[in-house]
């Protein structure tokens, strides 16, 4: 094979392949899941919270009542005037996002929640700010490590002007630099193989949940492109292994410029870092050491593999343009503070299986998973490729049954013509023509829906389930094995999305890791994996269990 561009295209081919065995294999299947211990090691459980032993923490306060907003407002561009960039502010900036929300306690078992969900509540999800020289943090530009156990900042390294410099130069003033990883093991000790899947989709979570966060503080939030998943490691000390056991690795994710009037900035430049000045970040001063999770572990080589097939190569762009829908929506009568939606946050245990969903509440909450110029969906740079399959089991005004919300108008023939022929792809009466809602066969399918998710009740329980179909084999391979990540992120965002807008209309919801993805084909007529299932949730009216007690975060008056 002579020509290289051939060559490079037949690699990503294989390496394709690689993820899409992973794929296969981590599916649920009726009469075999996917792999896992298969029973709860619970001497070996990870420690939820990781810390660096021997860096200097500076803690964010958690008493501060910041501006207050609207709940929708939260979907509206420059919704608040820029806060400066301080320790406040960022005290802000996480506590609405990847802070804790509430502790629980039942018998002698005592865990704590977080403003963003996880599957399995194991929170592999950790996360880095790169500053400027700030007053109460350094006078040296900072990575600092957020832990959400005492809300505070972990200084990690000390790096250079010049460093800050060639990173930022073109960014607007009071902006940084935030990063993600997932300390994989913390979701295969539960899940086995389909861990890597929680944990992408628990970025995706995370992503809306800072994005949310960013617009109280009256900022921006934009992914970085063009930085490789080693590059990312390397700014964010991951890669240094002396400093974390093995076992316990964190996988870099996504990088992000957050910070005031990003949005008007269409091609934010911001190049990956040079030879010499990635010499000096590695040669900087780094403080502390990774605190160890668990006593043993048990190794899940998959994982490692599909981790290394889907790493983002250097000098990658998403060319995709998005296709941003003015969404025309009915705000809510009753629209409470956007923070005590965000701080409210739980997923449902239990749903009553009787209470109904006005129509109006359930559009409302489909259109608000459409992409716009806005948050969240100004920081899901690609173009739309989940599409809904809901079971609608009790809204008001709607037949029960299947529905498809298409998420991208562009794909709705290539739906019809892949699933089941007997589908009848009408718009419901009572449904503006311009909504992409159509219903595909009336049924009572709540049997279907509880089946389907791992015979959940939650799934039949509630107004609707549904599952996020995603446009799977052809973007991955038109972008590259990387982009299986980004299809992961965006269903997590349409999860924080309903979370939300679950809370807003005074009901739950919960997402739903655990399905049985080719029984979901099956049912949609799907043969192939040009469309693939990957991730289900349920909104309902809860019912909650009384012996959990409940107490405040971070002591009796936050
Ligand atoms: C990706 C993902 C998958 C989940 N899967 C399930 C599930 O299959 N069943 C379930 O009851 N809860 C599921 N959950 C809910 C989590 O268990 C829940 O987020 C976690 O316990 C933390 O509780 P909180 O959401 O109330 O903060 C899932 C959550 C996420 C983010």
């Amino acid at each position: 094979m002579d020509d290289p561009c051939e060559q490079s295209f037949v690699e990503n081919q294989d390496t394709c392949e690689v993820l899409f065995a992973y794929h296969d294999r981590t599916k649920h299947h009726f009469n075999r899941q996917a792999r896992s211990l298969g029973y709860m090691d619970w001497a070996n459980q990870p420690n939820p919270f990781r810390y660096y032993e021997g860096a200097r923490q500076t803690k964010l306060d958690v008493h501060r009542q910041p501006r207050p907003l609207p709940y929708h407002r939260l979907y509206e561009q420059d919704a608040l005037p820029a806060q400066p960039l301080n320790l406040e502010s960022l005290g802000d900036f996480f506590r609405y996002s990847l802070a804790l929300s509430a502790w629980k306690e039942c018998g002698s078992s005592r865990w704590a929640l977080r403003i963003n969900p996880s599957s399995g509540n194991l929170h592999p999800t950790e996360a880095y700010a790169l500053l400027p020289p700030l007053s109460g943090v350094s006078d040296a530009p900072t990575l600092c490590h957020y832990v959400s156990e005492p809300h505070a900042l972990e200084r990690r390294a000390s790096l250079s002007k010049e460093v800050w410099q060639h990173l930022t130069n073109l960014l607007p003033d009071g902006s940084f630099l935030l990063g993600l990883s997932s300390i994989l093991w913390r979701e295969a000790w539960k899940y086995g193989e389909r861990a890597f899947r929680y944990c992408q989709h628990d970025i995706g979570h995370a992503l809306a949940a800072l994005r949310f966060s960013a617009v109280l503080c009256g900022w921006d939030l934009k992914l970085v492109q063009g930085w490789s998943t080693v590059d990312v490691a390397m700014l964010l000390g991951l890669d240094r292994s002396d400093e974390c056991i093995d076992e316990e690795r964190e996988e870099a994710e996504l990088l992000c410029i957050v910070g005031p009037g990003l949005a008007s900035q269409d091609e934010l430049v911001f190049v990956p870092p040079v030879e010499g000045i990635r010499h000096q970040i590695r040669d900087a001063a780094w403080h502390g050491r990774a605190n160890r999770l668990s006593k043993e572990h048990v190794p899940w080589p998959v994982i490692d593999e599909v981790a290394n097939a889907t790493a983002m190569p250097k000098d990658t762009r998403f060319a995709d343009s998005r296709n941003d829908i003015q969404s025309p929506i009915a705000h809510a009568a009753r629209d409470v503070d956007a923070r005590t939606i965000i701080s409210q946050r739980r997923s449902c245990l239990g749903l009553d299986g009787r209470s109904t969903l006005s129509l109006t509440a359930f559009l409302r909450m489909l259109w608000r998973t459409m992409p716009g110029p806005h948050a969240p969906w100004d920081a899901v740079c690609w173009r739309p490729c989940i599409h809904l399959v809901l079971f609608v089991h009790r809204v008001i005004g709607l037949q029960p049954g299947v529905y498809a919300f298409v998420r991208d108008h562009t794909k709705l023939d290539v739906l019809r013509r892949v699933m089941r022929p007997d589908f009848v792809w009408q718009s419901p009466a009572g449904v503006d023509s311009d909504c992409p809602l159509y219903l595909l066969r009336e049924a009572d399918c709540r049997d279907a829906a509880r089946t389907l998710s791992c015979q959940q009740d939650i799934a039949s329980d509630g107004f609707f389930s549904l599952g996020m179909l995603a446009d799977f084999a052809e973007p991955i391979r038109r972008h590259g094995p990387w982009f299986y990540r980004n299809l992961f992120w965006e269903a997590g965002v349409i999860g924080q999305v309903l979370y939300l807008e679950a809370e807003a209309a005074s009901a739950r919801s919960t997402g739903i890791g655990c399905f049985f993805d080719d029984a979901v084909h099956d049912v949609l007529g799907l043969t192939d994996n040009q469309f693939q299932s990957l991730y289900h949730f349920t909104v309902g009216m809860p019912v909650e269990d009384r012996r959990l007690q409940t107490w405040p975060p971070y002591g009796s008056d936050a």
